[in-house]
């Protein structure tokens, strides 16, 4: 059995509007309802929870219900980080077996590709991410004299941007929050993802990585909301928006228009 788990907890604030991010439209539709359909449509999924940010879970109970999403079981109010709404999610699967695939609502242009990989990967390995190269140069500051300084330039090749969804069988993840919220010391570093908990408190435990996309991008910046309208745009032509044949149609301005003009 398969579950998904979309975190939609989060507030939005680098957004900066008054209502969750997960809630703007793009291409017509709310985010999270782009992230619902890809994951209710996906035939490897069984069942979808949703974890909604406190005071907003009567707007996905209507999204679900308008768009008759059959396989989300649940929706629930999520925590106030991060790891407390994953942890919320955890403790409403319960002590059942099955694999889980944790993945921020705020991700709509997830592809099917990499649910249909992720779960082959989960027959493999107890805990699966998805990362893409870094095509940017990363560099770890440190404090210096007025500003920030340059402490250590990893090798670009060896890096690689982690995205979701994260997925588990259920109970190595379980585990692994056990062991976080018993560690006094969670809180004051905790790991930006669930693959961070796994590899923290379970370092014995392989995370297998799935080649993830340019396009799941995650919407942080008000600009990320234009990019993945424009994305979204993108797919519905005839040309799969990552190829350069669909960037050339797009400036021919037979798709879309992209950079500007008509
Ligand atoms: N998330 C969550 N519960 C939280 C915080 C975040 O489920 N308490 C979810 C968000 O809703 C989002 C995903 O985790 O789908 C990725 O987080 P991020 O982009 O940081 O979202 P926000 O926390 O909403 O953004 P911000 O940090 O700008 O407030």
């Amino acid at each position: 059995r398969t579950v998904a788990v979309v975190l939609a907890g989060g507030v939005g604030q680098r957004v900066g509007l008054n209502t969750p991010k997960q809630l703007i439209k793009i291409a017509g539709k709310a985010i999270i309802e782009h992230t619902l359909a890809l994951f209710n449509g996906a035939p490897e999924i069984d069942e979808i929870i949703v974890l909604m940010t406190p005071g907003f879970t009567e707007e996905v109970e209507r999204i679900v219900a308008r768009n008759g999403f059959g396989k989300v079981s649940k929706i629930l109010e999520g925590g106030a980080s991060r790891p407390d709404t994953t942890w919320r999610a955890l403790r409403a699967l319960g002590a059942q077996e099955c694999d889980v695939l944790l993945h921020d609502a705020v991700r709509p242009l997830l592809e099917p590709r990499i649910i249909t990989e992720c779960v082959e990967a989960l027959k493999v390995y107890s805990a699966v991410d998805v990362a893409i190269p870094s095509s940017d140069t990363v560099v770890v500051a440190a404090p210096g004299p007025r500003g920030e300084i340059v402490r250590d330039i990893p090798e670009r090749s060896r890096l690689r941007r982690g995205q979701t969804p994260q997925c588990f069988r259920l109970s190595v993840i379980r585990e692994a929050y056990e062991r976080a919220f018993a560690d006094p010391d969670f809180d004051k570093r905790p790991p930006t993802d669930d693959c961070g908990v796994v590899l923290r408190y379970l370092p014995d435990v392989p995370i297998y990585i799935v080649p993830g996309s340019e396009h799941n991008m995650k919407v942080t910046h008000p600009v990320d909301v234009f990019i993945a309208d424009k994305l979204f745009q993108l797919a519905a032509g005839s040309a799969p928006a990552h190829s350069p044949l669909a960037l050339r149609r797009a400036m021919e301005g037979r798709t879309m228009v992209v950079f500007g003009g008509s």
